[in-house]
């Protein structure tokens, strides 16, 4: 058995328990047992008590097709109405959204104003561009309250929304728009970063051809410079907003009617549109804004993520408005004007809930690592970290000197597919070690198993698992049965059942607590976002020169993950110089995918190590990157001599 370090353990804070909604383990086993013991039961209490359905559910998980299963058959609802209507009655002028510019602008958007907001943008893409229940909407949106009322009034009329992060370029919009089959895209002409103007229209243009399926654009205007108008496709939303009810009846949705599609990367191929339907969905949401965060009815909540991605939606929109909780929106760059911005955010707003990436956590302390000195960061009480294993030296800088050591710091583990925190501290009950998601959630059957689907020993690292159908769970990939079962329910099972795997690695500590040791497929993990190495060799591939190409992560101190690539050139090509390669390589990747695939690190070699069947042998590119001495058997490989040229070239 491997050893494992003993981790120092962290008591939650006294004065915060007692309060929380769940105030120590005896009541987190409590609920972890009563799942276990009546797993319908469970859930079914949940959904009734914490959805407002406008007709009652009458069956609360069909399995008989799994893993094709439906929660809550015969619940009909509406998650715009769950995240608005509902707080109405006892919060309309509270603040629903807060939100603050690039250049320091403010807005607060109260639940009434939330109202007439998403009312009228309903109505818009009902009235005006004919969208009807069911049909794709693209959302390519910078980080406006405009990109919430978009998604939410999508949901109001059950169009299906498909969020498009702003840093994927017109190729990659142009891919997903074609993949969903979205007749309407939702965008800006652009918004502001570093108190300057950047563009989005233009990439959308670029992304819509004669052959497309969308026939309207909608423009926000919010940095108004001048974009190019395509007349009969384009329409400005600050002019077609004003003439529009503020009433719009939602759409009476079954539970299982799809909500949103979002694209993601997998191990082979294009990226997947995974797809979220409402009731599970927005049930959980809500269950971990309350569980997870702990969000008190006064507080103040912020998210630093953005909405192109899942944290966005359930952790920015869905869940904080289901749970009727005041959201910050931030557009800006959390470094500028310096780093001190989001603890300047914190002070101001009196920030109770932060919740950020590693990645983020790791440029503020480089970057500004006194600058939390210079504000009062009392008001905080949770502290968040996603997308990625934190590393210890961030994670002590987090609790201590934004957390005044008396915050707890909840490492919530989940994916885009999980729809929401699977594996997370609860802060008011978990003792907590640093750089460690630590337990299941309560109704959430997660597991580390082995190939053979038995537990996974103490110090062992194994499959991280999830055995039983959750709420929240991926539906499906979009217009793929096939992959959708193949890529999760295909490789790991228990007691001969498929379960659900989620591509990670993990292992338990004696205590049983669960640390998450990274993907164990060929995904990597740059900056907390996901990046397939296939789409990104696709990419590579498409410039000319490249004959062939292997990509692989190479630990990176601040993105977590960098992309390292070894290109072999056609014999033919006539490179003379390689620096200026690279950049025109590079620039192929930001047009086919945008600057989030840029590579850290390229490489010219004369061959890749392969096995005699073709595959590459992407174990010992990984270990080269990391400039790690290669112990594996090389002896199978085509040409042995190729890894002793790559190590060679690369100590030049
Ligand atoms: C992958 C999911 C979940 C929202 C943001 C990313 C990694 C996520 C943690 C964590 C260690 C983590 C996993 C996972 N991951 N959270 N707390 N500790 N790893 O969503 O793009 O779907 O990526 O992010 O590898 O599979 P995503």
């Amino acid at each position: 058995m491997s050893q494992i370090e003993a981790k120092p353990v962290f008591q939650p804070n006294k004065e915060f328990s007692k309060t929380a909604r769940i105030k120590n383990m005896c009541e987190y086993k409590a609920l972890q047992d009563a799942a276990t013991e009546d797993y319908e039961g469970f859930w079914g209490g949940y959904a009734k008590e914490k959805l407002d359905w406008i007709e009652p559910f009458t069956n609360t998980l069909d399995e008989s097709n799994f893993p094709f299963v439906k929660w809550f058959g015969g619940g009909k609802l509406n998650v715009s109405a769950q995240c608005i209507d509902r707080h109405l009655e006892f919060r309309k002028n509270k603040a629903a959204i807060i939100f603050e510019g690039d250049r320091g602008d403010k807005q607060v958007i109260t639940y009434l104003d939330l109202y007439y907001k998403v009312n009228k943008f309903a109505n818009l893409l009902k009235e005006d561009f004919g969208v009807k229940k069911g049909d794709r909407v693209v959302i390519y949106m910078p980080m406006i309250p405009e990109a919430a009322y978009a998604m939410l009034a999508c949901a109001r009329i059950g169009a299906i929304h498909s969020i498009v992060f702003g840093g994927f370029s017109s190729e990659a919009l142009k891919d997903r728009i074609e993949d969903a089959e979205a007749k309407v895209v939702i965008t800006a002409d652009g918004a502001y970063r570093k108190d300057k103007p950047y563009m989005l229209k233009p990439v959308v243009d670029a992304a819509i051809d004669a052959n497309s399926p969308v026939k309207k654009v909608l423009v926000i205007e919010r940095n108004n410079e001048d974009v190019t108008w395509v007349a009969g496709r384009d329409y400005s939303y600050n002019e077609l907003i004003k003439s529009k009810s503020g009433k719009c009846e939602p759409e009476v949705m079954d539970a299982e009617d799809p909500l949103f599609l979002l694209y993601t990367s997998g191990s082979t191929g294009k990226p997947k549109g995974v797809q979220h339907n409402s009731a599970g969905y927005i049930l959980w949401a809500q269950m971990t804004m309350e569980w997870v965060f702990d969000v008190k009815e006064n507080d103040t909540y912020w998210c630093t993520a953005d909405v192109g991605w899942i944290t966005g939606h359930t952790y920015i929109v869905y869940g904080p408005l289901a749970m009727g909780a005041t959201t910050v929106m931030f557009e800006g760059v959390i470094t500028h004007p310096d780093a001190g911005r989001p603890w300047k955010m914190v002070e101001e707003h009196k920030i109770n809930q932060f919740y950020t990436a590693p990645t983020a956590i790791r440029v503020l302390h480089k970057m500004g690592e006194h600058e939390p000195l210079k504000y009062d960061l009392s008001s905080l009480k949770v502290l968040g970290t996603v997308g990625e294993p934190i590393d210890p030296p961030a994670w002590k800088w987090y609790y201590e000197a934004i957390g005044g050591s008396k915050c707890a710091i909840v490492d919530t583990y989940w994916q885009t597919e999980t729809g929401g925190h699977i594996v997370s501290p609860i802060p008011g009950a978990t003792p907590i070690k640093p750089a460690c998601a630590t337990f299941p959630l309560p109704g959430i059957m997660a597991e580390i198993l082995d190939e053979n689907g038995e537990k996974s020993p103490v110090g062992e690292k194994g499959l991280m698992c999830v055995t039983r159908p959750w709420p929240s769970m991926i539906r499906g990939v979009w217009g793929d049965e096939k992959r959708f079962v193949k890529s999760y329910f295909g490789d790991v099972k228990k007691d001969g059942k498929p379960v659900y795997f989620t591509g990670d690695g993990a292992v338990y500590d004696a205590d049983g607590y669960i640390t998450i040791t990274g993907r164990t497929d060929d995904v990597i993990n740059v900056s907390g976002h996901r990046m397939g190495t296939a789409e990104v060799e696709a990419a590579i591939k498409k410039h000319p020169n490249v004959a062939e190409v292997a990509v692989v992560g190479k630990p990176h101190e601040i993105k977590g993950e960098g992309i390292f690539a070894y290109v072999v050139l056609k014999s033919d090509s006539g490179v003379a110089d390689e620096v200026e390669e690279v950049k025109a390589i590079n620039k192929v990747i930001q047009k086919e995918i945008g600057n989030i695939a840029l590579c850290d690190d390229m490489v010219f070699t004369s061959g890749l190590p392969k096995t005699r069947s073709g595959k590459i042998m992407r174990r010992i590119l990984r270990s080269i990157a990391k400039g790690e001495e290669i112990t594996q058997d090389i002896s199978t490989l085509e040409d042995p001599s190729i890894v002793e040229k790559i190590v060679n070239m690369l100590r030049k």
